[in-house]
């Protein structure tokens, strides 16, 4: 308590100055940050586009591609997410976003496989407006267009496109003195010298894991039998012809035979080209990543050939058609903006510093002949060829489904879970009845 009044009234009356400075600085504060966080409404807020994609390629968008379109584009922002490696399990996590509701997604990297879902679902705005119908095929790859057309609309534009090819070591062919491989017997026989001359244990490396790139790998075996799985036209089901029974049986005999390791059950793409890249395998079947990881810092770098997928002598051998395009969701609030990205990312340019950074495989065809291209990777103008006459998985809506159906069957009978003939049957009944087309109960 302060006893001599004058002073507790200066006190008081200092008291009262310091609070209406606070006061003041306050409010100046309020009024500055107010100002702060209005500031970009009356400029312009970028808009901010989200983009899912497999955590593989994560880096070269993430330093490359997407910087150069920020730059170009300053007032649109890419939100890059990394997503899952396996298609599938990416399909699931946009399948139970639109069925949810709002996409968190607006630009919808997608698989050549879900086109026809994902359209018919109402899931994707069409395209048609936007593009250029006749530069659209003129530049692209017929069937990478194709793969983004459903019922006569456009809902993809394809960004990459991709093919299954058979890797060797060129060093263990010279070794035995073989040339590479044109059939499925040449392939048995090469890998049998191979194991038995030299000191790679494995012949042949493939995924037998069940997941999508199962049905990739099995589509090229399959056509190499003359064989089909789904004939998209007329949804006639080919799984319980003998050539499906050919088949299976050869991939079960490479790891009966111990040409591949039983492991192969378990391997994805990843897990194949590790085995490879690390010399433990003369033959490996995987998409054309593979080429300048397994040769640039790699064991066997130098030592490694490419050519399409073996075949029976009267067959052509099959190359599936794999890739990746860009839609965009239909709940998207900036489509505008996402269709600027598209033009971008699809762009000569754009792809020529993907494919230059990646060994990805273009989707416009001028680029597998590029000078700049062709300088680091010589093999593109024949995989130009290859792709060309690449098998597409079936086209249909109900595609994840029959996948699903085929993985299940195909990877028990490579297990023997089941014999390759009930495992086929099955696959066939199941998917007949998936498309109605009257399978047995
Ligand atoms: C590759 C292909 C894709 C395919 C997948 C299977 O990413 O581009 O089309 O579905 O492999 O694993």
């Amino acid at each position: 308590m302060n006893s001599i009044p004058w002073l507790s009234q200066v006190q008081a009356h200092l008291l009262r100055r310091k609070f209406w400075r606070l006061f003041g600085i306050t409010l100046a504060f309020l009024f500055g940050l107010h100002a702060l966080v209005a500031l970009p409404g009356n400029t312009q807020q970028p808009v901010t586009l989200s983009l899912m994609m497999n955590s593989t390629e994560v880096p070269a968008w993430r330093d490359v591609l997407i910087p150069a379109f920020e730059e170009a584009h300053p007032n649109i922002r890419i939100n890059l997410i990394e997503g899952p490696n396996q298609t599938n399990l990416q399909e699931d996590l946009y399948t139970s976003a639109f069925l949810l509701g709002d996409s968190p997604y607006d630009l919808i990297m997608m698989d050549v496989i879900w086109t026809p879902k994902f359209a018919a679902a109402g899931w994707l705005l069409p395209l048609d407006d936007r593009v250029n119908a006749a530069q659209l095929n003129q530049d692209f790859l017929e069937q990478d267009v194709q793969g983004g057309r459903y019922e006569d609309r456009l809902y993809r534009i394809p960004f990459r496109s991709d093919v299954g090819m058979l890797y060797y070591r060129t060093d263990l062919l010279e070794q035995v003195g073989a040339q590479p491989p044109e059939t499925f017997t040449e392939l048995v026989e090469i890998s049998q010298q191979i194991q038995q001359n030299t000191d790679v244990n494995w012949g042949y490396v493939w995924q037998g894991r069940q997941y999508e790139g199962l049905s990739a790998m099995f589509v090229e075996i399959l056509q190499g039998f003359g064989g089909f799985w789904v004939n998209p036209e007329t949804n006639e089901v080919g799984l319980d012809r003998p050539e499906a029974l050919e088949a299976v049986n050869f991939l079960r005999s490479t790891i009966q035979q111990g040409i591949s390791p039983s492991g192969v059950t378990t391997y994805a793409e990843e897990e194949t080209r590790r085995f490879f890249q690390s010399g433990q395998a003369a033959f490996l079947r995987n998409w054309p990543y593979v080429w300048p990881l397994a040769n640039e810092d790699s064991p066997v770098a130098g030592r490694i050939g490419i050519r399409p997928m073996v075949a029976q002598p009267d067959s052509t051998s099959g190359a599936c058609l794999g890739g990746w395009g860009f839609g965009i969701a239909v709940n998207s609030a900036h489509p505008d903006e996402a269709w600027t990205a598209i033009e971008y990312f699809t762009s000569e340019e754009a792809q020529r510093r993907f494919i230059l950074e990646t060994g990805y495989v273009p989707s416009r065809r001028s680029l597998f002949t590029d000078p700049e291209i062709t300088a680091r990777y010589a093999h593109y103008p024949q995989l130009l060829e290859v792709v060309e006459s690449a098998v597409l998985r079936p086209p249909i809506p109900q595609y994840a489904q029959a996948s699903d159906i085929l993985q299940r069957y195909l990877n028990g009978a490579l297990t023997g879970r089941f014999t390759p003939e009930r495992a086929l049957q099955s696959a066939a009944n199941e998917t007949r009845r998936l498309l109605n087309v009257g399978g047995d109960a």
